[in-house]
């Protein structure tokens, strides 16, 4: 018997043949650069295996008047090597209207979605994810939305991001296939994941669960504290993260990476650095010989206290 964690490798999104790596790249930071600077990160990203791209038509340089800045620059990034979209699952997400601030109605995301291929320059969109539920638009009329995307080839597979499993459930019932993925913000420092039911859910119905912000927005690893109250937790954390990371002889980013690497539930950490030595080390995350022992020990730093 060993007590060290197993670590994924590749996924598939449930009921599709879309099939990719463990670690995926985000590009919420990934607006404002040239095509050239923007195709090296693909490529990197690519390269070292992480060949979900993940973005959203609300990204930018600034909000609110940056939105669709990312994905435009990535439809470059696509329309001038064209190779390059067949390499990648392509991810993106809708909903998030800057001011209202979401709209989820079946109108908003079919115009949503067909902005997004626009912007993207593709013809389909591998995973469509509704970025924030929005409240006030009923399960069933987003469904239909969904259903229709995906009964007319736009998109392969549906999921959510920041949805609650109660929200997750309800929808899916309207939905004539499953919805393949949840998307929390999931890190050493926020780790509600673990006890609201997201990674529950993800394990039960099969769902791929995506880490946001996986080292805390870069939190964990500058030590400059921006979310408010977390400076004991940050404290607390950096020490059994650089201790494991001594004995793994990697950064602290990929101890960081690994502990979500290793909940059962096989999270994909969603790196977002835009700096392509950084890119290719976080691969360096699924060599971390993580024990059970130093799991409690990363999570139990982040609750300040024993587990019970
Ligand atoms: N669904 C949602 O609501 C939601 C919300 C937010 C984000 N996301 C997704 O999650 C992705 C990742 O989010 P994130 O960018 O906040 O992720 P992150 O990996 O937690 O943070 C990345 C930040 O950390 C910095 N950093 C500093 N040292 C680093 C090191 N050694 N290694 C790696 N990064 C380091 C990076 O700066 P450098 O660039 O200088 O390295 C960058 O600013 C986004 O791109 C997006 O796809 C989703």
């Amino acid at each position: 018997m060993t007590n060290q964690l197993v670590l994924p490798t590749e996924h598939t999104l449930t009921g599709t043949s879309v099939t990719f790596g463990s670690i995926a790249y985000g590009c919420w930071r990934f607006a404002g650069t040239s095509v050239n600077e923007a195709t090296a990160k693909i490529e990197t990203a690519l390269q070292s295996g992480f060949t979900l791209i993940d973005t959203a038509d609300v990204y930018g340089t600034t909000w609110p008047d940056g939105f669709g800045e990312a994905e435009a620059l990535l439809g470059e990034v696509i329309a001038a090597q064209k190779s390059l979209r067949g390499e990648m699952i392509l991810a993106t997400k809708g909903g998030i209207v800057p001011g209202l601030p979401y709209n989820s109605t079946r109108d908003y995301l079919i115009s949503a979605c067909e902005a997004s291929l626009s912007r993207l320059k593709t013809d389909v969109i591998d995973l469509y994810q509704i970025h924030r539920p929005d409240l006030l638009t009923p399960f069933e009329e987003v469904a239909s939305a969904l259903n229709d995307l995906l009964a007319a080839g736009k998109i392969r597979a549906a999921g959510v991001s920041n949805f609650t499993p109660a929200q997750t459930s309800a929808l899916q019932k309207f939905m004539n296939r499953p919805l393949v993925s949840h998307q929390p913000e999931f890190s050493c420092l926020q780790t509600e994941p673990i006890t609201d039911g997201v990674l529950d859910q993800a394990q039960e119905s099969k769902m791929v669960a995506f880490a946001w912000s996986p080292l805390a927005g870069g939190q964990l690893i500058t030590g400059i504290v921006e979310s408010a109250g977390a400076a004991d937790k940050i404290a607390r954390l950096i020490p059994v993260l650089d201790r494991i990371a001594h004995e793994n002889s990697c950064d602290r980013a990929a101890v960081a990476l690994a502990f979500l690497l290793a909940h059962p539930a096989r999270v994909v950490p969603i790196v977002g650095t835009q700096n392509l030595e950084r890119i290719k080390a976080s691969a360096s995350a699924l060599a971390v010989k993580m024990t059970r022992r130093d799991w409690y020990d990363i999570l139990e730093a982040s609750n300040g206290a024993p587990m019970p």
